[in-house]
């Protein structure tokens, strides 16, 4: 029988989600059932916070002995400017999805990468796929490029309405390494989607559920496997790589593996004592 730590206790601890807006999150909802299944005497909350305030709400979460937070859009950037220590990933992505507070220190880091990059190593088979394509060279984008480093992917090619900001990334992640990381306009899709294994779709083009960051011209080649950072709806992309047969995935199994690594660094446990199957469980039955 599992024994559940009591609620709200005199000596519950508190982790927070940080972000405008944060009401449609599944966070706390992940994250409460993890918390109660490991039967840690922690709650995690939700806060909507203005811009303005962000940096006193953090001071305050480490003035109350909060153990750390998630942050979400559109505060990534502000929190790793804010840090008195980051990790190497957190440094080099440009932002911060996780806060760990201790001894009057806040500690940043990026699990957005890793949870991404573990998500895609359970269905990708041949590791690791020799062409990526990324589109978009938003916050998303940066993780994502960072994770196919570190994964040893050896040709990239970043695609952006903006090429500037797509050039700008390459040149802030990829200089001095010998893998091949272009920028390119997104109008050159389909020049490369042919000799690619990967395509990763980091822009929130197709949340409405009607529009597609690039055009669905043509049939999609069904050896490419499509990564999809949207979830909760199949976009127009999903659905066109499936019916031509094409691999997907979309961002549900990145966004609880970054949970679960989360709590492995505020808790200090390790990452197999996280229940992410109940996570995953959680997630899907509040989408539906
Ligand atoms: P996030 O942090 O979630 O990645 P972001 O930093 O605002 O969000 O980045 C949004 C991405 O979506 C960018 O790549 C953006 O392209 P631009 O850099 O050219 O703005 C892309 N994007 C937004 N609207 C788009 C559209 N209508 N068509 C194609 N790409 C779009």
């Amino acid at each position: 029988m599992k024994h559940y730590a009591p609620l709200a206790s005199a000596r519950a601890k508190t982790i927070w989600l940080l972000g405008h807006p944060v009401a449609h999150s599944l966070s706390p909802l992940m994250q409460n059932v993890a918390l109660r299944h490991l039967s840690e005497n922690v709650v995690y909350l939700a806060a909507d916070v203005d811009k303005s305030s962000f940096q006193s709400a953090v001071d305050g979460l480490v003035a109350l002995g909060a153990l750390g937070a998630n942050v979400t859009v559109p505060y990534k950037e502000l929190a790793y400017s804010m840090c008195d220590e980051l990790d190497v990933s957190a440094q080099a992505i440009g932002a911060c999805n996780v806060l760990r507070f201790k001894d009057g220190k806040v500690d940043g880091y990026n699990t957005d990468w890793i949870g991404w990059l573990r998500a895609m190593q359970s269905v990708v088979k041949k590791i690791p796929p020799s062409k990526a394509l990324v589109v978009g060279a938003g916050g998303a984008s940066r993780a994502v490029v960072y994770a196919l480093l570190q994964w040893g992917v050896s040709d990239i090619v970043v695609l952006n309405r903006s090429l500037d900001r797509a050039e700008r990334l390459v040149q802030s992640l990829a200089s001095g390494r010998s893998t091949s990381v272009k920028a390119r306009p997104l109008e050159e899709f389909y020049v490369h989607l042919d000799s690619s294994s990967l395509v990763v779709q980091t822009t929130s083009i197709g949340l409405d559920g009607i529009s597609s960051p690039v055009e669905l011209k043509r049939d999609w080649p069904k050896e490419v496997i499509l990564s999809e950072l949207i979830y909760g709806l199949k976009t127009p992309l999903l659905k066109h790589a499936r019916l031509y047969g094409g691999l997907t995935q979309d961002g549900l199994p990145m966004l609880v593996n970054q949970a679960a690594l989360s709590l492995s660094i505020w808790l200090e446990r390790p990452l197999e004592d996280i229940p992410t199957d109940e996570m995953i469980a959680k997630a899907r039955l509040a989408l539906g």
